[in-house]
């Protein structure tokens, strides 16, 4: 899954509007392209009850993201608003980052606008329409998370004026796409990279290879990460709260410069103030290196 930070244009592509917004233009999604997103759907829903977050489940339902076929916005939308505010957006593909942050801090979540062909049904290297909205927009149906989202958007737009996009790369990584959370019943899944892949979310669970460390802010901007393949480390916070109150209560300028004096942590390195929940063997990586 390709970072959000690198971009393919620099101004909107022709029929895109000033905020690179398209038409979802439902209609023209075809029998086939519905099919495609069916059968993505019947494959996580069925395995995510008890891997995936409270708050993502909760979402799925909220959303009645259930109904067949690719979500028409029109619907999806009514009920995403209801719930937090938040509402999808249609992009041709990847955009600018300062267009990312500003549609983030105004809740606009922006979407792939197309599905994954037969041949990509396990990895694609684009976000598609499966990807950015069975993978983020239940989390966005959640109040704190939703928040958090709109934070980070803001904080976004902010660093424009410092070097710090690499730093914020890693801390949207860690979390809005592959971050793990602890609740009663065990760690559980919260992030979109690991919800919307069949693979990851058993291996981001089950496998002894990576680590798992606790959430530290600080730590996590600094840490190098693979967009290849499954990852070698993952973050867990303890509730959406901490990563909301985190996130807010940070004066990030500061922290940019600390970081930026610092060498990037490299990605399976364990550190001595790590909170390590389990220490991966790494093997996984190994055997393809
Ligand atoms: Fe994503």
């Amino acid at each position: 899954m390709e970072s959000q930070f690198t971009h393919v244009h620099d101004t909107p592509p022709p029929g895109a509007a000033a905020d690179w917004t398209i038409s979802q233009d439902w209609d023209a999604f075809t029998a086939d392209e519905h099919a495609m997103w069916d059968r993505l759907f019947a494959r996580q829903s069925e395995m995510l009850p008890g891997r995936a977050a409270d708050a993502f489940l909760r979402g799925i339902d909220v959303l009645k993201l259930e109904k067949p076929g690719i979500p028409d916005y029109r619907e999806l939308n009514a009920r995403l608003m209801a719930a937090t505010g938040w509402q999808v957006v249609a992009v041709p593909g990847l955009v600018p980052d300062d267009v990312f942050f500003d549609h983030l801090a105004n809740r606009r979540f922006p979407a792939g606008n197309f599905i994954r062909t037969p041949q990509q049904l396990d990895y694609l290297q684009e976000p598609d329409v499966f990807h950015d909205v069975f993978g983020h927009v239940p989390m966005l149906a959640d109040p704190i998370f939703a928040d958090y989202m709109v934070a980070y958007g803001e904080g976004g737009l902010r660093s424009l004026q410092f070097d710090a996009l690499k730093q914020l790369a890693r801390l949207y990584w860690y979390t809005v796409e592959f971050g793990l959370i602890r609740e009663s019943g065990g760690l559980r899944i919260y992030g979109a990279g690991i919800v919307s892949s069949y693979a990851e979310s058993v291996f981001a669970l089950d496998s002894d290879s990576p680590n798992r460390i606790g959430f530290d802010l600080a730590r996590v901007m600094r840490t190098d990460y693979r967009i290849d393949d499954f990852q070698q480390n993952y973050f867990v916070i303890d509730s959406l709260d901490q990563l909301l109150e985190t996130t807010v209560n940070t004066d990030f300028a500061p922290l940019y410069a600390a970081n930026a004096a610092l060498p990037p942590i490299p990605i399976a390195d364990i550190l001595p103030d790590d909170s390590v929940i389990t220490r991966g063997t790494q093997d996984y990586a190994a055997a393809k290196a």
